[in-house]
């Protein structure tokens, strides 16, 4: 067998996770899902709309009991976060008494999950976690969001692909890459 040659896509300067590293990333974290949550029910929320394909990967290795929901928040105007989060979808499950896991593509500031955690605590969740496909804690204000399971830390880069996107592009690349400077400088 040679050496695989991956091919990569004009819009990224370097390729920073392989789709081989996520796919076996994501079937760790399903083995630890499906370890810590036997007989508990989990219901994993899917944070639209960066982490479909996250999501997708992660349950084909999560071999207990689960529910599924998505949910579309924004906490931003423009570029700025606003601190408040609008639900422009909301679940259609009743939170009161399940064992909740976050799914996120990235956590950055952490405002995004900090804002939910408090309405899912509200709402009488049993217990709140957080999955992430990526960390980037240089960026973190709300120190408290703390991921129990993540793929992978990085610096402080932008970056696309396996769902995340620059301004809704770039989400289908099959690797997570660093978006080249010259892209978003235009
Ligand atoms: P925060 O943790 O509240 O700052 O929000 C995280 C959200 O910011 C993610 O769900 C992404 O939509 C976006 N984001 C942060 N960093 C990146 C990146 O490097 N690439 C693409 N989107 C990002």
């Amino acid at each position: 067998m040679g050496i695989e040659k991956i091919e990569m896509d004009d819009c990224v300067s370097s390729i920073l996770i392989t789709h081989e590293e996520i796919v076996n990333k994501c079937k760790e974290i399903g083995t630890q899902i499906t370890e810590e949550y036997k007989g508990k029910r989990p219901l994993l929320i899917g944070l639209l709309r960066g982490s479909v394909p996250f999501f997708a990967e992660l349950i084909k290795s999560i071999k207990c009991d689960m529910e599924m929901d998505f949910m579309d928040v924004c906490s931003y105007a423009d570029t700025h976060s606003t601190g408040v989060v609008n639900i422009i979808k909301d679940i259609k499950s009743d939170v009161s008494g399940k064992h909740i896991i976050f799914v996120e593509d990235i956590v950055d500031t952490g405002i995004t999950l900090d804002c939910i955690i408090n309405l899912f605590k509200k709402r009488k969740a049993a217990s709140i976690e957080i999955c992430t496909l990526i960390d980037k804690p240089e960026g973190r204000v709300r120190k408290n969001v703390q991921p129990k399971y993540c793929g992978f830390l990085i610096p402080n880069k932008f970056v696309v692909g396996f769902g995340l996107d620059y301004n809704q592009l770039y989400r289908n690349l099959p690797y997570i890459g660093i978006l080249k400077e010259e892209i978003y400088r235009k």
